[in-house]
C-alpha cells in the first residue's frame, strides 16, 4: 500500500503588522499585558483581501515549490472559520484563482483544527485511492470577526494563510493521525452566523414576527475555560498519536502547536519535560490565526531549513466546536527543493 506524504509546502501573511504598541494607541491594552498573558508581540492584518485571495496565495507557494502542476490537483480542501461567502465555498473561489480545474473543492469547519482534520480526510481520500493529489489550507481572516471593542479578545488573533500538498509515495509520511470533538463546550469559543437583516421593520415582522436579532457575528470566547481545554487537549493527543505510533517523545524532532498562546505552550513544555526547543514557536509575529497557524508554521520551518528528511514531527492543533486532533509525520521533503 503506497504511503501518504506531504509533497510541498506554502503559506502567506498580509503586509499589514499591527504591533501590540499600535492596539496600545486605539484601546486600552499595553504591550506588557498581551505579551506576558500570551507572548503575542504583532499580528498581521488583512487590508482589502479576503480568505480565499491569501488562501490562493498561499497553495501557490506550495504549488511553486513542487512538480504538481494546478490541474494536476484533484481535491481541495479550505479550513477556515471566516470563509468569503456561505455559498460557493471558499475552496470553489481558490480553485478558480490558481486553475484547478480538475479538483473538487469544499470547506471544512473545525476552527483551529482545521488544517488538521483537513490532513485527516485528504489521508482518507490518498490512501483509498480516490484521489492523487491533494491540497489542504488552512486560511483565516478573523480581523473581520473580531470585536475591536473587546480587548481581551481581539488582541489575540490574526490573518494569515498556509497550504500543504499532499500525494502518495514509498516512504513514510503521515504515520499516526487522531482527531476529536466535543459539542458539549460549543459556546466556550463561537462566533454566530449573520443575524437576519432586513431593514424594513413591517415585513420583518410579518416573517419572524416579533423575535430578538440573534447576536452580533463576533468571535466570543471564555478564556479561562479554553485555556484548561487547550491544554488538556493537547496532552491527551500527543499521548494518543505516541502511544499508537509506538513512538517515545525522544523520537520527535519537533512539536508544532497549534499558535495560541505561549503560556500553554509553556505548560505543555513543562508537563513533558523537555526542552522548549522541541516547540516550534512564531505566534510572537501572527498572534493567532486559527486554522493557518499550523501550517504556516510547518511552511516556515521547511523554508528555514529546520526539517530533514526521515525527522518525524508532531503537529497539534485544538479550537473551537470544541476540536482537537494531531499528527505525526515522517518528513519526506529534501531540504531546499
Ligand atoms: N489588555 C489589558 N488588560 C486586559 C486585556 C488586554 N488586552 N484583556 C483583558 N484584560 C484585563 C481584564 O479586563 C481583567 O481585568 P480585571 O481583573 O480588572 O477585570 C484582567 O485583564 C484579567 O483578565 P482575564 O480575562 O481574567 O485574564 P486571563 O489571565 O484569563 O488571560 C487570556 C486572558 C485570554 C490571555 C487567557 O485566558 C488565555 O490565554 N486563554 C486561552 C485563549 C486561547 O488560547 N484561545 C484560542 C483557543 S484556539
Amino acid at each position: 500500500m503506497k504511503e501518504v506524504q506531504i509533497l510541498a509546502t506554502g503559506s502567506y501573511v498580509p503586509d499589514r503588522i499591527v504591533t501590540n504598541d499600535e492596539l496600545s494607541t486605539v484601546m486600552d491594552t499595553n504591550d506588557e499585558w498581551i505579551k506576558t498573558r500570551t507572548g503575542i508581540c504583532e499580528r498581521r492584518i488583512t487590508t482589502g483581501e479576503n480568505t480565499s485571495s491569501i488562501a490562493a496565495k498561499a497553495a501557490l507557494k506550495a504549488l511553486e515549490s513542487s512538480y504538481i502542476k494546478p490541474v494536476d490537483l484533484d481535491l481541495i480542501i479550505v479550513a477556515t472559520a471566516t470563509p468569503d461567502c456561505y455559498t460557493p465555498s471558499t475552496a470553489c473561489i481558490v480553485q478558480d484563482i490558481i486553475g484547478a480545474t480538475n479538483a473538487t473543492c469544499f470547506d471544512i469547519s473545525a476552527a483551529c483544527s482545521g488544517f488538521i482534520y483537513g490532513l485527516n480526510i485528504a489521508y482518507q481520500f490518498i490512501k483509498n485511492g480516490a484521489k492523487k493529489n491533494v491540497l489542504v489550507i488552512g486560511a483565516e481572516t478573523l480581523s473581520k470577526i473580531l470585536d475591536w471593542n473587546n480587548r481581551s479578545t481581539c488582541v489575540l488573533f490574526g490573518d494569515g494563510a498556509g497550504a500543504a500538498i499532499l500525494g502518495c509515495g514509498e516512504e513514510k509520511g503521515l504515520i499516526e493521525i487522531h482527531t476529536g470533538s466535543d459539542g458539549r463546550g460549543a459556546n466556550l469559543l463561537k462566533c454566530n452566523a449573520a443575524s437576519v437583516d432586513i431593514n424594513n421593520k413591517d415585513l420583518k415582522e410579518k416573517i419572524y414576527g416579533n423575535t430578538e436579532d440573534v447576536d452580533k457575528s463576533y468571535l466570543t470566547m471564555e478564556g479561562r475555560e479554553i485555556f484548561k481545554f487547550a491544554v488538556k487537549a493537547m496532552g491527551e493527543t500527543i499521548d494518543t498519536l505516541l502511544n499508537s505510533s509506538e513512538l517515545t517523545i525522544e523520537d520527535i524532532k519537533y512539536i508544532v502547536p497549534h499558535q495560541a498562546n505561549l503560556r500553554i505552550i509553556d505548560y505543555m513544555i513543562k508537563k513533558l519535560k523537555v526542552d522548549s526547543k522541541k516547540f516550534y514557536t512564531n505566534l510572537q509575529y501572527y498572534g493567532n490565526t486559527s486554522a493557518a497557524s499550523i501550517p504556516i508554521a510547518m511552511d516556515q520551518m521547511n523554508r528555514e531549513g529546520l526539517l530533514e528528511k526521515g525527522d518525524k514531527i508532531l503537529l497539534v492543533g485544538f479550537g473551537g466546536g470544541l476540536t482537537w486532533g494531531g499528527t505525526i509525520i515522517e518528513w519526506t521533503i529534501n531540504k531546499n527543493k
